[in-house]
């Protein structure tokens, strides 16, 4: 609970789940919270919570020096800043609507012109994870912004501040997201191979769930790969990892479910 001294105004626009979860563990906080969401039934529990609920985007926009902005994508974003420019002039936006890294630099420059700090954010939790140890929020853009407000961002999940450019909370979200969809679309495929030989899904879970979690406490010495070539030494050479691949891929054909997934994931890791 934030004492008096330091609770904050703050607002909160857009009260889908994600949105309301935000807005509750900052009521939690003891900050004093302004709340909008274009259907206003999705207010009214928030209201009776504390917050008090603005009957406008723009009230909503200019009750507080930080607005977070939970909305669907960045078209709807821009609905309903554009009108308020003038009078965000000199707060700070933080927009936690998941939206692409150039839509975000978009949005900044926007922002610049007029005299609005932003702060991009990619949330890395479900609303039920907000304010729990396993969530974390990616940010980037207006660094001494998210400095000053630390604090109020810690209610909903381990800050990360990745870089000063814009797009850059966006791009480690996609990117963390595209490890996972990689991962849930080889399980998928290994799943119904399994099944071929009379096994299960569930059991290939039983399985595949600590060779996964091992293999990923290596992700660190891989980066060094990408991020300094020139000081790796390849454990692997790319022939044996096509070629243990290509088995894979045979595999796969054996068990009756062919897949582009096993030559795209070889050409990635090895341009062969
Ligand atoms: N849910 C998650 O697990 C999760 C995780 C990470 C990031 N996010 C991101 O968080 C954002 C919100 O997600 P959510 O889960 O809260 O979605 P949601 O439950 O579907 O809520 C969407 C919200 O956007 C509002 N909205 C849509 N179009 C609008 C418009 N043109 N003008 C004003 N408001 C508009 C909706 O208002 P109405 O109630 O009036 O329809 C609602 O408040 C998204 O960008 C999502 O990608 C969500």
């Amino acid at each position: 609970m934030t004492n008096s001294a330091t609770a904050q105004r703050v607002s909160v626009l857009g009260l889908g789940a994600m949105g309301t979860a935000l807005a509750k563990a900052l009521l939690a906080g003891g900050h004093q919270v302004t709340v909008w969401n274009r259907t206003a039934a999705k207010a009214e529990a928030l209201a009776d919570a504390g917050a008090v609920a603005a009957a406008t985007a723009e009230e909503a926009l200019t009750a507080s020096d930080l607005v977070i902005l939970c909305l669907l994508d960045d078209a709807s974003v821009r609905e309903h800043v554009e009108p308020a420019a003038a009078r965000l002039s000199g707060r700070t936006v933080v927009n936690l609507t998941t939206t692409t890294p150039e839509q975000a630099r978009g949005l900044g420059r926007w922002a610049a012109e007029h005299d609005i700090a932003l702060i991009d954010g990619g949330i890395m939790a479900v609303p039920a994870m907000i304010g729990t140890p396993g969530a974390f929020v990616l940010y980037s853009g207006a660094q001494a912004e998210f400095e000053r407000y630390r604090q109020v961002l810690e209610l909903f999940g381990k800050p990360e501040f990745v870089g000063a450019d814009l797009g850059a909370a966006a791009m480690y979200d996609v990117s963390i997201l595209g490890g996972m969809y990689a991962m849930f679309a080889a399980f998928q495929q290994g799943g119904l191979m399994v099944r071929s030989v009379g096994g299960s899904a569930a059991r290939l879970a039983e399985l595949m769930t600590p060779f996964l979690q091992a293999m990923a406490t290596l992700l660190a010495a891989d980066a060094v790969g990408i991020d300094m070539p020139e000081d790796f030494t390849q454990v692997q050479s790319d022939e044996f990892t096509a070629a243990a691949i290509d088995l894979i891929d045979k595999a796969a054909v054996e068990s009756g479910n062919p897949t582009e997934l096993f030559g795209v994931l070889r050409r990635t890791l090895t341009g062969l």
